[in-house]
C-alpha cells in the first residue's frame, strides 16, 4: 500500500526523503514522487515504477529544498501513471495521500473540471487551494479540507512559500509525526523514519498536526489542541536488512527458529501456557475469528485447536465478508482478529462492527502500536519482528503459535484438557524451533522440485483436517509469488468436482504427515494418481515409508506431535513457493500487483 514520508530537516530533503521511500517499498507500489519547497517555491518530480526511475529523474532534474514530502502509490483510483503519482499539487499545495477519499466523486462535482489526474486525492489539493484563495492561512485551509473529507486518510500537506510547515491529519490510516532535534518528520510507519529517529508520536483517529522544526502541535477531530504522547520505538535496523540473503522472503523463512523461539518465551513458563494477558475463556460460548488472506488460513487452523482442545465453537469469516453480512454476534462471543499489520481496512471494519456486540475484542498482531492493537480490548502479541516480504512467512508461523498457545490456555480454563496433556504440548511447542530448523533442511530439495513446479500452469494442494488450511496457505503462497494458478481442497472433496481436473501435467500438493486421517488422504491421493496426477507427497518418515510408492516426488519433514504439524508443514508451503518463484524470475518481494498492509477496502 502507498506509503507517506515528510521532512522538515536542515540537509538537502530529496536525497533523505528517497532513501525514506525506499524503507517503505517493501508496502507494494507502481509509482512514486516527491516535493520540496525551496526559496519559497514548491516543486515535485514524480516516476511509474520503481523508485530507481525516480532517482534517475532527480539525477537530471534535481531538487533543492530543506523541507519535503514523499510518497509511494499503490494505484486506486486511476492506474499507474505520472499524472496519477503522488505529490499531488495545486497552485500553492502539494499533498501526499494514503487511503480513499470515499466523497472524491461529490467534490470533484462542487469544484468543476479540468482534472490533471484520475485520483481521488487531486480533490484533498484542489479543495485546499480554494480555501486559500479564500484567504485562510495553510493551517485553517489544510483544516477546512480535512473536516470536508470522507473516508479513510493519512494525509501530509506541503506549501508554497512555507519551509517551516506541514500539516498532517489522520483518518482510518496510520501517520505518525518524529521528534528529532531540530529537525522533524512524518511518516506513515515507523519503518520509513527508522533511522531518522526513534521518537515518534502517532496520530489518532481524526487528528491533525501541525508541524514546524521546533515542534509539532496535535489537534483532535475538533480541531481542539490536545495532547498525544510520545513514545520511543525501536526499529532494529538489522531485521531491516536482507543480512546475505536474495529476498526478505529468504531471510524470513530462515529466521523462523528464531522468531518461534521469540514468541514461545513470551507464553510458555515452564511446562505451563502463560500467555501475557489473561482471559476468562470458560467464560465464553463461542468464538468469532476474523481475518484476511494469510492470516485467516492461520484461524482456519485455529478452528480446529480451539475445537478440539477446548471444546469451544469457532467460525472462522473472511473480514470483507463479515463486516457486510451483517451476522448475529451474541454477548457471549468473543470476537478474535488476527492481522500482521494491524492496519488491514477490512479487518479493522470488521473489529469494528463486532464492537459492542461481542463480550470482548481479542487479537493477534505483530504490530503492537497499529490500529486493531489500539482497539481490542486485549491485544496478543506475536514478536516476529518487522515482515518486510509482501507474503507472510513468519508473522503466520507466530500466528498459528500464539492461537495454539490460546487454545491450550482455553483447554485449560474449560477443563477440557489436564495439566499432563498441557506439560505434553509445551513440550511440543519448545520443540518448534529446533524442528523448524532441521525442515528447512529440505531447501535444496523445494529447489530442485520448484523447477519443474514453475513448469506448470496450475497446482493443486490437497490436505485433511489441519493440513487442509496448510494447503490453502500452499496455493495461496505459490499463487501470490509465482503467479502459478494454484487451489486448494479438503483431500475429501476431490471427487466432488475437482478430480476433473486431474490428468498426467497436474501436479498435486498433497500435506499428510502421519497422523489420524493419514491413510484417508492417502487413498485420496491413489485417485489422484489412478489418474496419472503427478503427486508430490509432503510427509514424515512413517508417512513417507507407507505411502511413497508410485508418487511423483516425497519430501520428508521431522516427526512431530499432529496437532503441531500445520505450524512445520509451513516451512515446505513457504520453500515450495519461494523456489518456485525464483526460478520463474518474478519479483518476489512485492509481487505484482500486491501490497503489504491492505488499507483500502
Ligand atoms: C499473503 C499475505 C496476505 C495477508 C493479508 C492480511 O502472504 O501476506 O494475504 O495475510 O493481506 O494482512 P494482515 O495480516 O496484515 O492483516
Amino acid at each position: 500500500m502507498c506509503g507517506i514520508i515528510g521532512i522538515l530537516g536542515d540537509h538537502q530533503a530529496a536525497p533523505i526523503l528517497v532513501d525514506a521511500l525506499r524503507r517503505l517499498e517493501y508496502r507494494g507500489y507502481d509509482s512514486a514522487g516527491i516535493a520540496t519547497v525551496a526559496d519559497g517555491r514548491l516543486d515535485r518530480r514524480r516516476a511509474v515504477g520503481k523508485l530507481v526511475n525516480l532517482a534517475d529523474l532527480l539525477v537530471e532534474q534535481p531538487l533543492r529544498g530543506q523541507a519535503g514530502i514523499g510518497h509511494t502509490r499503490w494505484a486506486t483510483h486511476g492506474g499507474p501513471s505520472v499524472a496519477n503519482a503522488h505529490p499531488h499539487r495545486a497552485g500553492r499545495v502539494a499533498v501526499v495521500h494514503n487511503g480513499i477519499i470515499e466523497n472524491f466523486r461529490a467534490l470533484r462535482g462542487e469544484l468543476g473540471g479540468p482534472w490533471e489526474s484520475e485520483t481521488d486525492t487531486e480533490t484533498v489539493v484542489r479543495l485546499c487551494e480554494t480555501y486559500l484563495d479564500q484567504g485562510l492561512g495553510p493551517k485553517d485551509a489544510a483544516f477546512a479540507t480535512v473536516d470536508r473529507l470522507e473516508g479513510a486518510y493519512a494525509l501530509c500537506f506541503l506549501f508554497d512559500g512555507e519551509e517551516d510547515l506541514l500539516i498532517a491529519a489522520r483518518a482510518g490510516s496510520p501517520l505518525a509525526v518524529g521528534h528529532g532535534e531540530g529537525e522533524m518528520f512524518v511518516g506513515s510507519d515507523a519503518i520509513a523514519l527508522g533511522p531518522l529517529t526513534d521518537r515518534l508520536t502517532y496520530l489518532q483517529e481524526g487528528d491533525r498536526a501541525v508541524v514546524t522544526r521546533a515542534g509539532a502541535r496535535f489537534f483532535d477531530a475538533e480541531g481542539n489542541q490536545t495532547h498525544r504522547e510520545m513514545t520511543r520505538i525501536r526499529v532494529d535496523a538489522a531485521r531491516i536488512e536482507k543480512a546475505g540473503h536474495r529476498h526478505f522472503m529468504a531471510k524470513e523463512i530462515h529466521e523462523q527458529p528464531q522468531t518461534l523461539a521469540d514468541v514461545l518465551a513470551l507464553y510458555l513458563d515452564g511446562d505451563r501456557v502463560a500467555p501475557p494477558l489473561d482471559y476468562d475463556w470458560d467464560a465464553t460460548d463461542r468464538v468469532q475469528m476474523v481475518a484476511c488472506g494469510t492470516a485467516q488460513i492461520a484461524c482456519a487452523v485455529a478452528k480446529y485447536w480451539f475445537e478440539q482442545l477446548a471444546r469451544l465453537p469457532v467460525e472462522v469469516d473472511i473480514a470483507s465478508e463479515y463486516r457486510y453480512r451483517e451476522g448475529p454476534v451474541g454477548a457471549e462471543t468473543t470476537a478474535l482478529f488476527v492481522s500482521q499489520s494491524g492496519e488491514t481496512a477490512d479487518t479493522l471494519a470488521a473489529l469494528r462492527y463486532a464492537k459492542g456486540k461481542a463480550r470482548r475484542i481479542l487479537s493477534v498482531v505483530n504490530v503492537p502500536e497499529s490500529s486493531i492493537a489500539r482497539e481490542s480490548d486485549l491485544a496478543f502479541p506475536i514478536r516476529a519482528g518487522v515482515e518486510i516480504g509482501v507474503a507472510s512467512t513468519k508473522a503466520f508461523v507466530n500466528q498459528l503459535t500464539v492461537l495454539l498457545a490460546l487454545a491450550v490456555r482455553a483447554g485449560v480454563a474449560r477443563g477440557t484438557i489436564d495439566a499432563a496433556r498441557e506439560a505434553e504440548l509445551v513440550a511440543a511447542l519448545r520443540a518448534l524451533p529446533g524442528l523448524v530448523s532441521q525442515a528447512l533442511a529440505i531447501e535444496p530439495r523445494c529447489e530442485a522440485l520448484a523447477m519443474r513446479l514453475a513448469e506448470a500452469t496450475d497446482i493443486l494442494f490437497l490436505g485433511r483436517g489441519t493440513m487442509y488450511p496448510m494447503a490453502q496457505e500452499g496455493a495461496l503462497k505459490l499463487k501470490e509469488i509465482s503467479y502459478i494458478h494454484a487451489e486448494a481442497y479438503a483431500s475429501g472433496e476431490l471427487k466432488h468436482g475437482p478430480i476433473a481436473l486431474v490428468d498426467r501435467t497436474l501436479p498435486v500438493v498433497v500435506f499428510a504427515p502421519m497422523d489420524a486421517v493419514f491413510d484417508k488422504t492417502v487413498s485420496n491421493m491413489q485417485e489422484v494418481m489412478a489418474r496419472e496426477g503427478k503427486v508430490l507427497l509432503v510427509t514424515d518418515s512413517r508417512g513417507a515409508e507407507a505411502a511413497s510408492h508410485g508418487v511423483w516426488e516425497v519430501l520428508v519433514l521431522p516427526r512431530i506431535d499432529p496437532v503441531l504439524a500445520p505450524i512445520l508443514y509451513a516451512v515446505p508451503a513457504q520453500l515450495l513457493a519461494y523456489h518456485t518463484a525464483v526460478h520463474k524470475g518474478t519479483d518476489v518481494d512485492q509481487p505484482r500487483n500486491l501490497a503489504k498492509s491492505v488499507t483500502v477496502e
